[in-house]
């Protein structure tokens, strides 16, 4: 099949390995061009704009920044929706809050096209392997149509209901995962005067009830920046997860529900971005709360 996939950042280029690598013919657009490169190198085909990759593709797959970069990419006189789009099919991916992806439908519909939301649980190994856990918001005759090419990228693909449920789904489950790692933060900051080695704490939380998958993930590279090391490779940056944290608070505020925790988090993360760095990886924050406490004189 002709896949498009215009956004080819972290995620978007580990998709487009993904499906280049089953065989689909896969053309790439980008804003920042030279991110095609490597994937032009592995076979894909370079659109010049977004309005030329949907000409020459069947299925669009975007996974972006936020809404303004949907818009930018969507929009405009070279967007995704510039030309003929009759009959094809879009499959949105970013983590973004529901209206935008209801906006976005309104437009695509218009157009004659099928809009199907997917955001993703999962960072770029589970996108090379095709194991993310896919949050669907479609009507269900498009949900049928986005399942064969979304079951080649996921391990586990939820039809939440129409479209923004998969949204609403998507920011449920980083809640939790965003607010762990300013608890760890925190949990660090309180056993850090023991003096252990931070590789036995992190390997010892992993064997508990304290210890998420994240942590059995990421721990290593917890532990390697508490002894001044380096995080490894950024999958999820601070940046992105001030995103997220911002459009869970906007999504509670705008439904009514109070995310008192959420709240606070997203305050602990800002001052993390400010003083660490925005492009850091997001378990930076808990380094940085583990460090930021004053060390009492008595250890125990
Ligand atoms: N990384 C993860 O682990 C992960 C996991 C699940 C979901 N997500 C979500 O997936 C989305 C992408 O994340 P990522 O980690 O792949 O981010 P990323 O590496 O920063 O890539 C962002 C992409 O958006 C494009 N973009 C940003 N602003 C734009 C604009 N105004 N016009 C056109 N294109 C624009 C970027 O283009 P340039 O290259 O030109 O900047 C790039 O292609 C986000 O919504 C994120 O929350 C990420």
């Amino acid at each position: 099949m002709n896949i498009g996939i215009a956004g080819t950042g972290r995620m978007g280029a580990a998709i487009a390995t993904r499906l280049g690598g089953l065989g689909h013919k896969v053309v790439v657009w980008n804003r920042t061009r030279a991110k095609l490169a490597p994937l032009v190198a592995a076979g894909a085909q370079a659109a010049d704009s977004p309005a030329a990759l949907a000409a020459a593709s069947e299925v669009i797959i975007t996974i972006l920044t936020n809404a303004a970069a949907i818009d930018a990419t969507y929009g405009g006189p070279k967007g995704l929706l510039a030309g003929d789009v009759k009959g094809k099919l879009f499959i949105e991916m970013s983590t973004v809050r529901p209206q935008t992806q209801l906006v976005l439908a309104a437009k695509v519909r218009a157009k004659g096209a099928a809009l199907v939301e997917c955001p993703v649980g999962g960072s770029i190994a589970p996108a090379q392997q095709g194991k993310l856990i896919g949050l669907m918001g479609a009507e269900p005759a498009d949900a049928a149509r986005a399942r064969p090419i979304l079951e080649q990228l996921c391990r586990r693909l939820e039809h939440c209901g129409p479209i923004g449920s998969g949204s609403v789904m998507k920011l449920t489950i980083n809640m939790p995962l965003m607010i762990y790692w300013q608890a760890l933060g925190e949990a660090l900051a309180l056993c850090r005067p023991l003096g252990l080695d931070p590789a036995r704490i992190m390997d010892l939380l992993a064997d508990t009830s304290g210890g998420p998958n994240a942590l059995k993930i990421r721990g290593a590279g917890v532990a390697q920046m508490l002894k001044g090391g380096d995080a490894g490779p950024v999958t999820f940056d601070v940046d992105s997860a001030v995103k997220d944290l911002r459009t869970m608070v906007a999504e509670g505020k705008a439904r009514g529900v109070e995310l008192p925790l959420t709240a606070t988090t997203l305050g602990c993360y800002e001052e993390t971005k400010r003083n660490v760095s925005g492009a850091a990886e997001v378990s930076t924050v808990s380094v940085y709360w583990a460090n930021r406490a004053k060390q009492p004189s008595e250890t125990v």
